[in-house]
């Protein structure tokens, strides 16, 4: 049986990035299969973080998901604490998982940057808890980035290595849904790196919960260069900044590159930034409008994740058992 599952870590507020690389396509799954969507507040913890942070941001992460489209009507949204199932099918997957297969992750490398003995055990352990994520519901399907390609690698290699070790067809190895017209987002300070929550500049990335005004002035303000736009996209690979915008517009059209330069091709980024600000505003600002709804209702946040919650776990329950049972747990 097919199954979405995905993730996102409650690290900071969601930026156009998220929305146009992940959330929105999480959207469109929703019509095709049944989704499991989890804020990963355990993933976030294999970094320091400030707790009462964590669970505002947890909150709001929720809203925004819910904002841009996540139906927790028919789907199930909540928070990977919640279920006990994913720290015990983790620890099983730390005992499959090779030492060797950890230390090729480069988002590790990345993460735990020059100082690596003083990186965290659970941000080595990252991609097992992220296997586990998935094969706590024997999800077919995880919606990734770019980024998170290696990771899934692994979590197959993890269901491959547990169901040859114990000689059983268990779990299914998960495929990784790559949208093709999801584009990676760069900041709009600098066209070279990703648009991230990190940033320590605001200008630099365009928030779900920026409102119009400010949408407007981040676009004004962002970085490109004196020419017009030229007419085949192969002009924009040395303009990074020009790319990104034309990036942005196209994915927020729902066109390619090519069919969105058809559109502006010769113009200058003064006027085409004002088409692009009323295309961004039309997008985001219901979404905007609902994300403060949402958050002016914390009450409501939690009850949909409590519920999100219990669903996850009835789905979980059955496929622990059967995990407990494979590797010889006695369940006295
Ligand atoms: P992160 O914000 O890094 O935790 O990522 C959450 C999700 O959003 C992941 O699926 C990322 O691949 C996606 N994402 C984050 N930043 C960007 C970006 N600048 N462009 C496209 N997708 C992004
Ligand atoms: N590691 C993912 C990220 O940083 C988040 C994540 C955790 C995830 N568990 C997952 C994504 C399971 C897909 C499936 O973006």
């Amino acid at each position: 049986m097919a199954r979405v599952f995905s993730g996102i870590q409650p690290t900071g507020t969601l930026h156009l990035g998220n929305y146009l690389g992940a959330i929105r396509n999480w959207g469109r799954l929703q019509n095709d299969y049944p989704c499991l969507f989890c804020i990963v507040d355990m993933h976030a913890i294999t970094v320091p973080q400030d707790p009462s942070v964590l669970r505002q941001n947890t909150r709001e992460v929720a809203a925004g998901l819910m904002a841009a489209g996540v139906d927790v009507r028919n789907h199930v949204l909540f928070n990977q604490s919640a279920v006990p199932g994913h720290a015990q099918l983790a620890w099983i997957f730390n005992c499959v998982a090779r030492l060797g297969w950890l230390s090729r992750m480069t988002q590790f490398k990345e993460k735990a940057g020059k100082n690596r003995e003083n990186a965290s055990v659970g941000l080595y352990a990252y991609p097992n808890l992220m296997a586990a994520d998935i094969l706590l519901y024997k999800a077919t399907h995880v919606p990734v980035g770019e980024d998170q390609k290696q990771h899934l690698e692994l979590a197959r290699d993890i269901a491959q290595k547990f169901n040859n070790d114990y000689g059983v067809a268990f779990f299914p190895l998960p495929e990784p849904v790559i949208m093709t017209i999801a584009p990676r987002v760069m900041s709009l300070r600098d066209g070279t790196k990703k648009m991230s929550k990190s940033d320590p500049s605001d200008y630099a990335r365009l928030n779900l919960t920026d409102d119009a005004d400010t949408m407007a002035l981040k676009i004004r303000k962002a970085k490109t260069d004196p020419a017009p736009l030229p007419d085949s996209s192969e002009d924009l690979k040395a303009r990074p900044e020009a790319d990104n915008l034309l990036g942005i517009y196209a994915a927020l059209a729902d066109l390619s590159r090519e069919e969105a330069l058809a559109r502006h091709a010769g113009r200058q980024f003064s006027a085409f930034k004002e088409d692009l600000t009323e295309l961004l505003v039309s997008v985001l600002a219901p979404i905007n409008a609902a994300l403060r709804r949402f958050l002016a209702d914390p009450g409501y946040i939690d009850s949909v994740l409590r519920t999100g919650a219990e669903q996850a776990s009835a789905l979980a329950r059955p496929i622990l058992t059967e995990v407990s049972d494979i590797v010889g747990f006695l369940r006295p």
